[in-house]
């Protein structure tokens, strides 16, 4: 099996995926939102590129569910790091309580996570991976075995440290099998072990993780930190993302 890293959106066209799975990682904020939602009871993502696209689900969610009730899809995104005005939902995992979510549907837009996602659909299986479920998405994405590629959103088409650093923890959950890793797979499984023990100072480390905290989301910065609070993963298939069962 080959891992290989994919260092950003932008970069995901230079890869083969096709007979390989995919985990795609945006740690801050995205994947560890769309995370955090499905633990807490949400039914399903609509990861979607623009704001227009986003509205017209919310509105119309029988575009994509026909026999969905018209509120029962949550307009939520993000730009910039800030939630995009006049939308109800953001994208902090921390607003998607069970009170909120639970039997709902999100369709959701961000800056750099839902464009990794979707760029990532030519792969024969896509999962969303996170800290928060980090050993869960390792031993799924080996289930197929495939080789795996693990697509690093990145921020603005750059590198992010904390999107390499999950995909740094994912190999070290794989190392066990061996696996042989591309150079910036072996970089990435270095940072791990870097900031093992304390992968938050990644995230104050990260260009990105330092604007959220100057926006005034350290309990962000946080909670997206804590590694394997959820022991499942979720996969995105048909335009949608739900838990793997
Ligand atoms: C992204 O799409 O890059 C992030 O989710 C942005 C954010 O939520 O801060």
């Amino acid at each position: 099996m080959l891992i290989d890293v994919v260092p950003t959106a932008k970069h995901i066209g230079d890869y083969d995926l096709t007979a390989k799975t995919a985990v795609v990682f945006d740690i801050l904020r995205a994947t560890s939102t769309i995370t955090t939602a499905l633990a807490n009871g949400c039914l399903g993502v609509f990861p979607v590129l623009s704001v227009e696209e986003a509205r017209s689900l919310a509105a119309d969610p029988k575009q994509k569910i026909p026999s969905a009730n018209p509120d029962v899809m949550m307009l939520a995104g993000e730009r910039g790091g800030q939630k995009i005005p006049f939308f109800p939902h953001g994208n902090s995992p921390l607003e998607y309580t069970a009170e909120v979510v639970a039997g709902n549907y999100l369709v959701l837009t961000t800056s750099n996570g839902t464009r990794a996602i979707n760029g990532s659909v030519r792969a024969s299986y896509v999962y969303i991976g996170s800290l928060l479920n980090i050993r869960a998405t390792a031993v799924a994405a080996t289930g197929k075995n495939k080789d795996i590629v693990l697509v690093c959103a990145g921020t603005a088409d750059k590198f992010s440290l904390e999107d390499t650093l999950a995909a740094g923890f994912v190999i070290k959950e794989l190392l066990h099998l061996k696996p042989a890793l591309s150079d910036l797979a072996t970089a990435a499984l270095h940072l791990a072990h870097h900031y093992s023990r304390e992968p938050v100072k990644a995230f104050l480390d990260s260009r990105h993780g330092q604007k959220l905290i100057r926006l005034g989301l350290q309990e962000d910065i946080n909670w997206c930190a804590r590694l394997n609070v959820y022991d499942f993963t979720s996969r995105f298939k048909n335009g949608r993302i739900e838990i793997d069962k």
